[in-house]
């Protein structure tokens, strides 16, 4: 059939045919909020190169999680900023950590929310990597112990979701081994799986006081030029028992996305990273582009390329479909 009995513009003829025939949804369920939490009480400093953001303490913490569950959104991912730094992350397992208490404190306060909670080093140590340096680099199997420790000072404190972002070799089977020896068998692992060696992660160093003190972190994060190495990861992953197997940053990498969305058919999770938000805070800040309707067509497109969860520093901005 071609045209005249063929009109493609039929499809788009009202607002009540466009709306009908969407192939793609975008619900307030499939944002998860990444969030910064740091200690004290009352504190909400402004992330200067990422706007309408903060890093907060618990108890301002548990007012931000109760408004984006009366938006509709459903999950939270928690960062640290801990109150002292040493060279191996401590404060990361510490039963008292910041991270840790924040989970209690949320899932006291909240309890139909899902909390994540990011495990990596970068905030924690003084050298500003991703675990324990030996020799001038992240030494992967000594990282791996205090990956374990972490999962399980996490989970404890009642945490549904780990998110490994490391990038170690081994660190989902790790945290599984861990958790379920711990009798923590239904804790899921959402794994950052194929996490690249961004640019884009700039304005999110300043928000967790995360930068490397030296060097880069090219030795254990992925070269942005290739794919076929993403899908090992990702099977790798999978078969060490990821949950969710993590794409980030996602705008770069729709193409990632929807590979591994073809070839795995699992849970896939998209992070729309710091400096992708923050380009588009300042443009909309310049009145350069609709900030609103931009927002809506990148995650829109990040969810039509594959992705079931869009971990977001958007999410409180939008106003969804709630389930
Ligand atoms: C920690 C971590 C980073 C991000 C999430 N977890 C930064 C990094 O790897 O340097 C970046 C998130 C963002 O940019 O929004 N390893």
């Amino acid at each position: 059939m071609a045209f005249p009995a063929t009109r493609l513009r039929r499809l788009r003829i009202n607002p009540l045919v466009r709306a009908g025939l969407q192939e793609t949804d975008l619900s307030a369920r499939r944002l998860m909020a990444p969030l910064f939490v740091r200690p004290g009480r009352g504190v909400r400093l402004p992330i200067s190169s990422m706007p309408g953001q903060y890093q907060v303490s618990i108890d301002e913490l548990v007012r931000e999680a109760q408004g984006l569950r009366r938006r509709g959104i459903v999950s939270i991912l928690l960062f640290g900023i801990p109150s002292k730094k040493d060279n191996v992350g401590s404060e990361a397992y510490a039963a008292s950590g910041i991270v840790q208490q924040a989970i209690r404190a949320v899932k006291k306060a909240v309890p139909d929310m899902l909390v994540a909670a990011d495990l990596c080093f970068c905030e924690y140590t003084t050298h500003g990597h991703c675990g324990i340096i030996r020799k001038g680099d992240v030494d992967n199997d000594a990282t791996l112990k205090i990956i374990a420790r972490t999962a399980i000072a996490q989970a404890r404190a009642g945490a549904d979701i780990i998110a490994p972002s490391g990038m170690m070799d081994g660190m989902v089977k790790t945290i599984r081994q861990a958790l379920d020896k711990n009798r923590f068998k239904n804790t899921l692992i959402m794994s950052y799986a194929a996490k690249y060696a961004s640019a884009f992660y700039g304005p999110f160093r300043e928000a967790a006081e995360s930068a490397p003190k030296f060097g880069h972190r090219h030795s254990y994060q992925m070269n942005p030029a290739n794919a076929e190495e993403a899908l090992r990861e990702v099977a790798e992953d999978l078969a060490e028992g990821a949950d969710l197997v993590m794409v980030k940053p996602a705008l770069p990498y729709l193409d990632i996305i929807r590979r591994v969305k073809d070839k795995f058919h699992v849970p896939v999770a998209a992070y729309n990273v710091s400096g992708e938000y923050a380009m588009v805070k300042a443009a909309g800040q310049r009145g350069w582009i609709d900030e609103k309707r931009v927002t809506t067509e990148i995650l829109t497109g990040i969810r039509r390329a594959g992705a079931d969860l869009i971990i977001t520093y958007h999410a409180k901005d939008l106003l969804l479909p709630r389930i």
